[in-house]
């Protein structure tokens, strides 16, 4: 179907939504889909009727989302490193996945300048590798790259980034993630250019929010745990301003993006931005005080930023009006609805509920 509209239809036409049509039966092979976004899109493409082959190194956190959803029940799980090409080329040859959807990396900045090796090798050569794999194996269509909205170069300035922007990145975890859009960018020139063959994507979103993340370093899970254990709510960089969105925004893009480049080359061998609205880009310290509201903290929390910190970007936002207007794509939860799926999934958490089936729910509700 084609999608592409005028600016002023964009605004008024409903978000596009992943179509269950597309996805059933189809087979998707998901590299990190033990981690906190690919258990989400995992789950969500499980309930559309996908085949799915998971390929990542490890759970990443204790608790984990992968566990709680208990999705090895539903996806065949492979262990295995994305810098080792020939583990990586026999898992997706024994797949046979119609379209690979690659999330696996070291997501964290902090972490980043400590192991800037590690990084710069998961993020940029397991880039590379899956690329190589998936144009090595026959019947692959598609192959979508998950980068971040930190490939940009980072000004610092008040506008939004958008696709054509030069990459760049302060940090190794950025400009790992400049790095990996290159390789797909050069990828999908030197070997996507038939038409009939394989198609590569890439696509940036920023600081996503959502029920079961256990990173360590990112906001939200370093309030809930302080908020469940009843520790200190350390806070860095409170004034700090990101594009916050829930998990499931920019997951329905990278779905509705390969459901649309899968049908129509012109839309392939290309970056994608999925950014929320501008009244989503808030200071860190909105949402502490927001998620501290709804679950009443005895102290509040505390600024512990230090002069002497690693760097951060501390303004950061995306311009998404080519995936509204070209995909029509568009967010469809306001960040109170993004703030309380997230705590309600905490919540549920420290009850011991059964988060497989609240994590369903909250899809369902996101596409109702
Ligand atoms: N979470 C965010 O706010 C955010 C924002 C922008 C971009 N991203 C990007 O989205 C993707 C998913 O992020 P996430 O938050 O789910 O990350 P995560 O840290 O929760 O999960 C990372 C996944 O990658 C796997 N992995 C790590 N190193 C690997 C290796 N060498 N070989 C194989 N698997 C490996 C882990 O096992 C895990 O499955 C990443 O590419 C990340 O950079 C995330």
């Amino acid at each position: 179907m084609e999608q592409r509209q005028s600016p002023l239809e964009a605004l008024v036409t409903p978000a596009a939504l992943p179509q269950r049509g597309f996805w059933r039966g189809r087979t998707v092979f998901i590299t990190g889909h033990t981690g906190f976004k690919g258990s989400w899109l995992s789950l969500w493409l499980h309930a559309m009727g996908a085949k799915l082959v998971g390929f990542s190194k490890d759970i990443p956190t204790d608790p984990s989302l992968f566990q709680s959803f208990r999705l090895h029940e539903l996806m065949t799980d492979l262990r295995g490193d994305v810098t080792d090409l020939s583990a990586l080329t026999s898992a997706i040859a024994a797949a046979k996945p119609d379209i690979v959807l690659h999330l696996a990396a070291q997501s964290l900045v902090r972490l980043s300048y400590a192991t800037p090796v590690d990084t710069y090798a998961t993020n940029v050569m397991g880039t590379v590798n899956v690329l190589e794999a998936a144009r090595q194996t026959p019947g692959v269509k598609l192959a979508l790259m998950v980068t971040s909205d930190k490939c940009y170069e980072n000004r610092e300035w008040i506008w939004a980034y958008r696709e054509t922007d030069p990459m760049g990145g302060f940090d190794p975890y950025s400009n790992s993630k400049g790095c990996a859009e290159l390789v797909a960018s050069a990828y999908a020139r030197s070997f996507a250019s038939d038409p009939n063959g394989l198609r590569i994507v890439s696509a940036r979103a920023g600081n996503v929010i959502g029920g079961g993340d256990w990173a360590l370093d990112r906001l939200v899970p370093d309030l809930m745990r302080g908020l469940i254990s009843g520790a200190p709510l350390n806070i860095r960089s409170p004034h700090s301003v990101r594009p916050w969105q829930h998990v499931l925004e920019p997951l329905s893009g990278y779905l509705v993006l390969s459901e649309r480049a899968y049908e129509d080359a012109s839309l392939a061998s290309q970056g994608w931005n999925f950014g929320p609205d501008s009244d989503s880009e808030k200071t860190v310290a909105t949402i502490a005080n927001r998620i501290c509201d709804q679950w009443p903290a005895k102290d509040g929390w505390v600024d512990v930023s230090d002069p002497a910190q690693v760097h951060e970007a501390h303004l950061l936002k995306l311009d998404s009006a080519k995936a509204r207007i070209h995909l029509g794509w568009k967010p469809r939860w306001s960040l109170d609805d993004a703030l309380d799926a997230s705590v309600a999934f905490y919540r549920e958490h420290a009850k011991g509920g059964d988060l497989r089936a609240l994590g369903l729910q909250q899809i369902a509700a996101y596409t109702a």
